[in-house]
């Protein structure tokens, strides 16, 4: 590793728990790229963080489309040559009160496009970069809804499905990578945001240092893991 400021980036850092991580890593050191499908959004966010005299700049990415994730990563390799840290933390939550087998397909499709498919698409496109430098930190923020114990309850399918699905994939890349690589997912909680709504008991602050630990971990930590406030859970 050179002694350059690590590059970190964050889907969905515009609002809500992405844009507190987005945040927290600038002030720790990190030269932050914040992710947003929307561009005035992600702007709007980042002037925000400029005010207080935070290293964020901002890309455009849509998790949900493959042109976009190529775009930000031709885009980011071509500015920095590197990213150090990656927080998949883009996601919908589409089906609250709505049964598998009733729903509308399209709601699984969708929460799967971009909390399965979308996370994967964004490792298989920036893991060349940390491939290049034989170092990275994955995190993929996960939920308790993607604990096998939560399959046992009715309702909440497609979001729960798709997390379940992104703890797979969690251990499957961290079995699959080399070099001194890792990828873990957490779960933050239920967090005070537009998803979590407001009568969440936790701030998106608080998530956020829940979440950070793992972008900091040594060579000898833990990759393939599932975490909630730094213990691991079983699934
Ligand atoms: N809040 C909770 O209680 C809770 C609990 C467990 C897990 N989580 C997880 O934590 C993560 C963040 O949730 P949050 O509470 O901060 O939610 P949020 O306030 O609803 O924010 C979601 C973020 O994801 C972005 N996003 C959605 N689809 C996208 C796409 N196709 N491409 C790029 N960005 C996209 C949104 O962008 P736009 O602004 O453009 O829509 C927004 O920035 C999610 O993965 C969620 O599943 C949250």
């Amino acid at each position: 590793m050179s002694h350059d400021k690590q590059v970190a980036l964050v889907t969905g850092g515009n609002r809500g728990i992405g844009y507190e991580l987005v945040k927290q890593l600038a002030l720790n050191g990190f030269k932050v790229i914040l992710a947003s499908r929307d561009p005035g959004m992600g702007n709007e966010a980042v002037q925000k963080l400029k005010e207080l005299n935070l290293d964020v700049s901002c890309v455009k990415l849509d998790v949900a489309n493959q042109e976009s994730i190529h775009q930000a990563a031709v885009a980011i390799n071509e500015k920095y040559g590197r990213v150090d840290v990656l927080i998949n933390n883009a996601g919908v939550y589409l089906d609250e009160n709505e049964k598998l087998l009733v729903m509308d397909p399209c709601i699984l499709e969708k929460t799967m496009a971009t909390n399965f498919f979308g996370v994967y698409h964004v490792i298989r496109s920036f893991i060349p970069l940390m491939e290049k430098h034989g170092f990275g930190r994955i995190i993929n923020v996960s939920s308790e809804y993607g604990e096998m114990s939560e399959m046992s309850y009715p309702g909440v399918g497609a979001y729960k499905l798709s997390k379940f699905a992104l703890n797979g994939l969690t251990r499957l890349v961290a079995a699959e990578i080399k070099e001194d690589i890792k990828i873990n997912a957490v779960d933050p909680g239920w967090v005070s945001s537009d998803m979590g709504g407001p009568s969440a008991p936790r701030t998106p602050k608080q998530a956020a240092e829940s979440i950070l630990w793992l972008a900091t971990i040594g060579p000898e930590g833990p990759s393939g893991g599932f975490f909630k406030d730094g213990k691991q859970i079983p699934w």
